[in-house]
């Protein structure tokens, strides 16, 4: 029999794969200045909760684009579940191909997905596909207080993320992929947890002595990754990053 692959056992059937929730989403969709956008791009979708939250509330097409199939599946049976199908289109596809399959966007959306290819790659490979003024919608994993960062935790992300930055040095990493800051939004702790961690904790523990070493890998980095967050003091988190993309 084929081992499955651990991401499907860690993240089976969950809406979040990322830190995030719906209400936070529509919040900050709703901050924008405009509620009309011809062409939305919603980059790293995963199984597309807050592609779900954009179609629901902009009632135009939302092209979902992730590399990884079997969560745009899911992401295609909720939008039929909600009755939003007509609305999302699926792309599975790198998402450093974005401008050239979209080379006119208004708004792209990306929640816990830029860093997969590096947040200043990310801004600036998009930013040629963003029309003037229109806008980029991206959460970042940052650190909010550098001052009192436990060493565990600078240690956990010495290898897990070595180039996480602060939020100013974000901004400007922004500034100079050819964006203007409209705002920032940092996550609230609970959006961690509710539907993220407290499903992926008693699922990693429950693997932690699987016969597949990978898969035993995965579920100890995953309870590390937890472990980290309890004792972080909020020394770091997930910002949105609202931009919009200069003339
Ligand atoms: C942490 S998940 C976040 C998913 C979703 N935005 C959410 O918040 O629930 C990151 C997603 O990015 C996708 N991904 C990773 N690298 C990618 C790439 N180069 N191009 C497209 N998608 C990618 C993964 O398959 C995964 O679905």
């Amino acid at each position: 029999m084929k081992t499955p692959d651990p991401i499907d056992l860690l993240f089976a059937d969950m809406d979040k794969l990322s830190p995030g929730d719906d209400s936070l989403s529509l919040y900050v969709l709703r901050s924008l200045p405009q509620h009309r956008f011809d062409v939305v791009v919603d980059a790293g979708c995963g199984a597309g909760r807050q592609t779900l939250v954009l179609a629901n509330e902009l009632k135009t097409p939302i092209h979902a684009v992730d590399c990884y199939q079997p969560f745009l599946d899911r992401l295609i049976q909720r939008a039929k579940e909600k009755g939003l199908a007509q609305l999302v289109r699926t792309h599975c596809m790198d998402m450093q191909g974005i401008p050239s399959v979209f080379p006119s966007i208004d708004l792209l959306w990306a929640e816990g997905a830029a860093y997969n290819v590096g947040f200043a790659n990310a801004l600036t490979t998009w930013a040629k596909a963003i029309k003037p003024q229109g806008f980029a919608v991206v959460s970042e994993l940052c650190w909010l207080r550098e001052d009192t960062i436990p060493d565990a935790v600078k240690e956990f992300f010495r290898s897990g993320y070595p180039q996480m930055q602060s939020v100013e040095q974000n901004i400007a990493t922004a500034e100079a992929a050819g964006y203007e800051l409209f705002n920032t939004c940092t996550l609230p702790r609970e959006t961690w947890v509710k539907e993220y961690y407290d499903i992926l904790e008693p699922r990693a523990k429950s693997l932690i002595n699987h016969p597949d070493v990978a898969i035993r890998g995965f579920a100890v980095e995953t309870l590390k990754e937890i472990e980290t967050f309890k004792i972080s003091g909020d020394s770091y988190g997930y910002v949105f990053y609202v931009l919009q993309r200069s003339n």
